[in-house]
């Protein structure tokens, strides 16, 4: 588009609120805000159907009634798995709202799998003590909760926009104001009272991982570069069991967790096995991950031929299989663990709201301690349909800023009940752009890199200096993207995603050097015990942030501002 003078100007669309992002987290929280009467755009930079929820596998974790289990042991079991690190008020939600989040699918449409006697059948997963996992076409259920997810967002009324790329948010007068998105190639401003969040996470770091080309962390790049406080990029999940064949680069097929769950054993080369299948993600991870080292074998086994009719029970991973020559009722199936969750994110209150009045995030993008350093099974769907939906009510009611609790208390005032306290690392370090030159190099060639060396150094176990050449090779991909943008109206998607996957890359290289110890999703071969030294979430952020001193509408808005000495 151009003004007058014939000189490239931005479209601008005005609407209550943007939500960016169509997973679960997206979709939940954009239904939810147009059935309560506001007008909604919800951009994504795919299809609407292109998301990490439809990979996603096992299901989602709920205590519904009628069996031994209860909502006190689901609770246990998840901050057990988190591994000491989890906000326990956001745990305690997450887990106390999922029965009301499932009948909310089910009254959507959702069609999960039931037992012969009609009830919602149950699985149980790594970490649980119980069959608590509901899902649907045995594990296909992130793909039926996006069909019924995107299925009702036209009928709510939500303005949805496909190929349509966020890249900033706009900021003025302290407040989040709306995103600019790249729509095929032209740039358009979004202004809205409220922005939602709903990117994911940022498996496509990794050379290995079990998420989409799109994973990039773009939410958490545009909230570090708008100086919103980011925290616990250090805790990476890495899925245990993702087929290990396919074409170098391209995302793994996951092999649920409900086949452990069903009886499939892990086997090393010889036939062994060498650790309890069920035990927490991390763990078995880490187990696998040190029978490839000692065996010097790229894999291990699963055997699924003990689950009970494979084919009948998970048709989908039987077609997947089938299409790399596997047939799991009589072959092993080589695995090896991959980036599959970043349990850290933008620092939220229990609502979803930032630090940054105005700006809210949900789903994996978000930080609200409810995961821990690594979070429980089928607990991922669940955060999203809980935390969305929790947005939605708050947005609705006319918030605007955060609220004092989860784990963005301990920012905002001095006090907060069992909130670990928040330690912000110097974001310069990560975002200054002249600790490196390059010249315009190949982008995807970077991005290759990049991803390679995340996987050597800042894989299931860590180092200094892998982890410290991992940060270099970040560095360089950064460089390469700032020298591809120059003399570019509109960046090229392939540009942008390098430069969110660099800077949420350095990000995350700093905080695993900074975490001298070992927890959940993070260890250290240096450091191989948890310490209580390192009870402390660390956060990239503006300590100033001029965005939460101006507004300063809340309370606790006005708290921030004060302990971090913006002026008002
Ligand atoms: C799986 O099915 O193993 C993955 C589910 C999850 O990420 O919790």
């Amino acid at each position: 588009m151009t003004d007058g003078r014939g000189v490239d100007s931005e479209c601008v669309e005005t609407t209550d609120v943007v939500i960016v992002g169509s997973g679960v987290a997206g979709c939940v929280a954009a239904i939810g805000l147009a059935q309560r009467g506001a007008s909604v755009v919800l951009l994504t930079k795919d299809r609407l159907e292109d998301s990490n929820t439809r990979w996603a596998q096992g299901g989602v974790a709920a205590v519904l009634g009628g069996s031994e289990d209860s909502v006190a042991a689901h609770l246990e079991d998840t901050l057990a798995a988190g591994g000491g690190h989890s906000d326990p008020a956001a745990t305690e939600l997450l887990v106390r709202e999922a029965a009301a989040a499932v009948e909310g699918l089910l009254a959507l449409g959702a069609v999960l799998d039931r037992t012969e006697d009609g009830s919602l059948a149950r699985s149980r997963e790594g970490g649980h003590r119980f069959a608590r996992v509901l899902h649907a076409g045995g594990a296909a259920t992130g793909a039926e909760l996006s069909r019924v997810l995107v299925a009702a967002l036209g009928p709510a009324g939500v303005d949805c926009r496909e190929q349509a790329a966020a890249r900033e948010l706009v900021i003025e007068a302290g407040r989040c104001r709306g995103v600019v998105a790249d729509i095929g190639g032209r740039s358009t401003r979004f202004e809205a009272r409220a922005v939602v969040l709903a990117t994911g996470g940022a498996g496509q770091l990794f050379a290995v991982t079990t998420n989409p080309t799109g994973a990039t962390g773009d939410g958490i790049a545009m909230a570090l570069r708008a100086g919103v406080p980011v925290a616990d990029l250090e805790f990476v999940q890495f899925h245990p069991t993702a087929l290990a064949a396919g074409p170098p680069g391209a995302p793994r097929l996951l092999l649920s967790e409900a086949l452990r769950g069903e009886g499939a054993l892990l086997l090393g080369p010889e036939g062994n096995r060498f650790v309890d299948e069920l035990a927490p993600r991390d763990v078995v991870s880490r187990a696998v991950e040190a029978e490839m080292r000692a065996a010097r074998s790229p894999h291990v086994f699963l055997d699924a031929r003990p689950v009970d009719a494979f084919a009948e029970r998970f048709p989908a991973l039987c077609a997947a299989l089938a299409a790399f020559d596997l047939d799991p009722a009589r072959d092993l199936l080589p695995v090896a663990p991959a980036a599959h969750f970043l349990s850290g994110g933008i620092l939220t209150d229990l609502d979803g709201a930032s630090a940054l009045p105005g700006l809210w995030a949900v789903g994996e993008v978000a930080c609200s301690g409810a995961q821990g350093a690594n979070r429980l099974a089928s607990n991922s769907l669940l955060e999203g349909l809980v935390f969305a939906s929790r947005a939605a009510q708050a947005i609705s009611g006319g918030r605007v800023g955060p609220r004092a609790d989860g784990a963005l208390a301990p920012l905002l005032e001095e006090r907060s009940a069992g909130a670990l306290p928040v330690r912000l690392l110097p974001l310069d370090e990560v975002t200054g752009t002249d600790v490196v030159r390059a010249g315009p190099d190949d982008v995807s060639a970077a991005r290759f890199r990049l991803q390679r060396a995340a996987s050597a150094g800042a894989g299931v176990v860590r180092e200094p200096v892998g982890l410290a050449k991992a940060g270099a090779e970040m560095a360089i991909a950064g460089a390469v993207a700032d020298a591809a943008r120059v003399g570019h109206g509109e960046v090229p998607r392939a540009v942008a995603e390098l430069g969110d996957l660099a800077l949420v890359g350095r990000a995350l290289v700093a905080a695993a050097l900074a975490r001298q110890e070992s927890r959940g999703g993070h260890f250290r071969a240096d450091h191989p015990a948890a310490s209580e030294a390192f009870r402390l979430r660390f956060a990239f952020g503006s300590p100033l942030s001029e965005a939460a001193a101006i507004a300063a509408k809340t309370d606790a808005a006005r708290t921030y501002a004060a302990r971090n000495g913006a002026a008002q």
